[in-house]
């Protein structure tokens, strides 16, 4: 009998990276997904199950507006540990960093259930950069029984808290699944780009700048100093910011009054994903704070200035595709030209790389998780 694997998520980068997982599960004939959603996203998550086809078997549809953290765990908690307890899975795969991930993990190790964790192992060393998800993802990995880490530097990351070597694999990064994913659809039906492709005519002949943010540490002066930096680029003829806004409260209270009106700035509802992708291919260089726009816009050789102190993924900057430039207005402007305006420097960035994966991750998950199993039955006293 297959054995069943809950796949819980509820925001919109897990969706995009667990889809491929979900894919994987339902093609393997010994594993049968069964997908926990908890709607800690609304919108932004029914965009990415919307592309993907994804009909979940359980939502909880626990978002409420401006959430607190305590608020959003409480309820996840309790929510996930109901399903969980009616639905009996033999494992558990939870994505990253969120609170869905931290109490979808922390519900299953209540009831003994084996937990996978996907994309284990990233770190920034500072718990408060990006907070909270340093440490969810470190709770996550004092217990988790299959840790899928994207990059050996991750794996690193886990061999120095002495994670048994036995329960790491290193699998690459599933949003590469997703972008192949997205590109090849994308590619055979170009017309499918349609919430970008007014803003796209409208700014023909200019030099898009995507941007995008939404950590919770930048709230207050960091989003300020983000808003006020795009303002300043944007009195460039030559450039055009194309920026869909996330829906957290909080930003667009930070953004919309700073950056709208002016004519060279798009402010977008969030694209979907396929929309979205259309975005880093025509953009020059994007502007982010973006766990996932980190690994994408290096896949696509795409030069990423990383609106943030410190970065749980430094793959990209080893690669020389994504640099560290913090809130600091100055310092992002200042960067931001220099890619501008000198080619030299542009160039030594524009060049695609992928640390994060080679697109085939969720199959080395399933694998993975097959053999867990094989491994647990032999392993079971007779
Ligand atoms: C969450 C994750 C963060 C992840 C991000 C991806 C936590 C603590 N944070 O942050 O790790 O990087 O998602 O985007 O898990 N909202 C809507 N519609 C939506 C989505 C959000 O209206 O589809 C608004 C709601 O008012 C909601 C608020 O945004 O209360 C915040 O959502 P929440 O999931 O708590 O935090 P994010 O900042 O989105
Ligand atoms: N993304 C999207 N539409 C948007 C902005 C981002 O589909 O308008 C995708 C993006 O390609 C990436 C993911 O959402 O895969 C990143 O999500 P987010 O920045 O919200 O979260 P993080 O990755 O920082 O956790």
């Amino acid at each position: 009998m297959a054995r069943r694997i809950a796949v819980i998520f509820g925001t919109r980068p897990e969706a995009i990276k667990l889809f491929p997982v979900i894919a994987a599960l339902k093609a393997a004939p010994d594993l049968e997904p069964v997908v926990l959603v908890t709607g800690q996203h609304r919108e932004m998550l029914d965009q990415v199950l919307d592309i993907a086809g994804l009909v979940p078997d359980h939502d909880l549809a626990l978002m409420q507006p401006g959430q607190s953290l305590d608020e959003i765990s409480a309820r996840l908690l309790t929510g996930i540990g109901s399903v969980l307890d009616a639905e009996k899975p033999d494992m558990v795969i939870v994505q990253g960093d969120t609170a869905t991930a931290m109490c979808g993990a922390l519900a299953a190790y209540y009831r003994k259930i084996p937990v996978a964790h996907v994309e284990a192992g990233l770190r920034s060393g500072n718990i408060y950069h990006p907070w909270p998800e340093e440490v969810n993802r470190k709770i996550i990995g004092t217990f988790a029984d299959l840790h899928f880490a994207p990059t050996e530097t991750a794996a690193n990351a886990l061999r120095r808290e002495a994670v048994d070597e036995a329960k790491i694999r290193v699998t690459g990064n599933t949003v590469i699944d997703a972008l192949h994913w997205v590109t090849d659809r994308l590619a055979a039906d170009p017309g499918r780009a349609g919430m970008v492709a007014p803003v796209e005519a409208r700014f023909a002949g200019k030099r898009i700048i995507g941007v995008t943010t939404h950590r919770r540490e930048n709230f207050g002066s960091g989003m300020d100093d983000i808003a006020h930096a795009i303002r300043e680029l944007a009195t460039r003829d030559d450039v055009a910011i194309i920026f869909p806004v996330h829906l957290n409260p909080q930003v667009r209270a930070a953004m919309l009054p700073i950056l709208g009106g002016l004519d060279n700035v798009a402010l977008l509802e969030p694209l979907d994903y396929l929309n979205f992708t259309r975005l880093l291919q025509i953009a020059e260089l994007m502007l982010t704070d973006s766990g996932g726009v980190q690994e994408e816009a290096p896949a696509l050789g795409k030069p990423v200035l990383v609106m943030r102190d410190t970065t749980e993924r430094p793959e990209g900057v080893a690669a020389g595709t994504a640099k560290l430039v913090g809130t600091d207005r100055a310092l992002i402007v200042a960067e931001a030209t220099r890619l501008l305006d000198d080619a030299t420097a542009y160039a030594a960035m524009a060049q695609a790389h992928n640390p994060f994966g080679d697109g085939h991750s969720s199959a080395r998950i399933c694998t993975a998780i097959s053999d867990w199993f094989l491994q647990a039955e032999t392993s079971q006293p007779h």
